[in-house]
């Protein structure tokens, strides 16, 4: 048992940090049965983000080892139509892609399986981190590392439809017992997942609290299927320290790559040996692809919405963005909104 902030902890802490400066070189891939992801760099599932529009901008930088859907409610998905649904729409470049679900118990699960192979999905990850309140009150996302059984149920049931592998995203859980945590990660290993994510923060915490990395070498200890560790990873050096401090097999990137879609890029170049050039990156032209993605993709009314909560993280690129943020905010139109950006752009060069 470990409990944050202690002495115990903020020792063992400093000491992977002290550990060694030097990076060494990571292994390039991780084999999940038939897929490989290479480099261990993996998209981050994320709500009105993670869309075929935005993959489309990364991968055309590279560096993804596996990309991701936002999460996708099981029980939804067989009545959705995937050539008009906002969250389902793919291209083939796409690829690798895991399919996210999100459900509270083992009923339907079959039928998404089902479903999910139709869309010829690379992986399925199931959903037991989200902390919203809304997906609590149905028993889902981080509530499921207390309904342990339903848990259970959930990856016993996939497991025996698919044969696709199959991961679980977690955070450490609502409270500092590690040996709670890594009970519940022998579970899911036990049942048959072939890979777990940890987003290291515990249930209620926000993304503004530094990430508990130590945790996930506790994790590591205690099975044998990869780890990939996210949270708290924007640039190179927080892509180094994370590796050293958890020993993970791999990182998953949220935030960072929607602020800086070429981050998957750089991080492959610098850590993973990966031979990708050094992107020339101009601001202005990231965000006017974006939009020219977007509408390529979806139907007009799913346009503004999502440019939106692209401009929340990608305005961080500027010293001001919080105006170009803003400015995107109140926009009644993408064509206002790009009127907008572009004024801000040509204003902040
Ligand atoms: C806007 C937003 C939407 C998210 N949606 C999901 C989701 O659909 N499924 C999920 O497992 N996690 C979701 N997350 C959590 C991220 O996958 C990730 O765990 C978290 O952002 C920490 O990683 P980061 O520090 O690299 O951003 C979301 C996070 C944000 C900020």
């Amino acid at each position: 048992m470990s409990i944050a902030g202690l002495p115990e902890e903020r020792e063992r802490w400093k000491m992977s940090m002290e550990a060694d400066t030097n990076m060494q070189t990571q292994p390039q891939a991780i084999q999940i049965r038939n897929l490989q992801i290479t480099p261990p760099l993996l998209l981050a599932p994320m709500a009105g983000l993670t869309h075929s529009a935005l993959r489309r901008i990364m991968i055309d930088f590279g560096g993804v080892g596996l990309l991701s859907t936002e999460m996708l409610s099981a029980s939804r998905l067989p009545s959705e139509n995937p050539r008009i649904s906002p969250f389902l729409i793919r291209t083939e470049r796409e690829s690798p892609l895991s399919y996210q679900l999100l459900t509270a118990n083992e009923q339907g699960i079959d039928r998404a399986i089902d479903q999910l192979h139709a869309f010829k999905a690379d992986a399925v990850d199931f959903n037991m981190g989200c902390p919203s309140t809304s997906v609590g009150k149905f028993g889902a996302g981080v509530k499921l590392m207390e309904r342990v059984d339903a848990a259970r149920r959930i990856v016993a049931e996939a497991r025996k439809r698919t044969d696709l592998p199959l991961s679980v995203k977690i955070r450490l859980g609502s409270n500092t017992d590690s040996g709670k945590l890594k009970d519940f990660c022998s579970m899911l290993e036990g049942e048959g997942a072939d890979m777990l994510t940890v987003h290291a923060r515990f249930k209620h915490e926000s993304f503004v609290r530094h990430p508990r990395w130590t945790y996930i070498a506790e994790i590591k200890e205690c099975i044998k299927i990869p780890v990939i560790a996210n949270g708290g990873v924007f640039s190179v050096e927080d892509a180094e320290k994370c590796l050293r401090v958890s020993g993970a097999d791999g990182l998953m990137l949220g935030r960072g790559a929607i602020i800086r879609p070429w981050l998957f890029s750089e991080i492959a170049r610098t850590v993973y040996g990966v031979d990708i050039p050094k992107p020339a990156v101009s601001l202005p032209d990231v965000y006017a692809a974006f939009i020219e993605a977007l509408k390529a993709d979806y139907r007009s009314i799913y346009h503004l919405g999502r440019l939106k909560a692209f401009t929340h993280y990608f305005a961080r690129n500027y010293k001001f963005g919080h105006s170009l943020a803003s400015k995107v905010q109140s926009s009644s139109s993408v064509d206002e909104a790009r009127e907008r950006a572009e004024t801000f752009f040509a204003n902040n060069g």
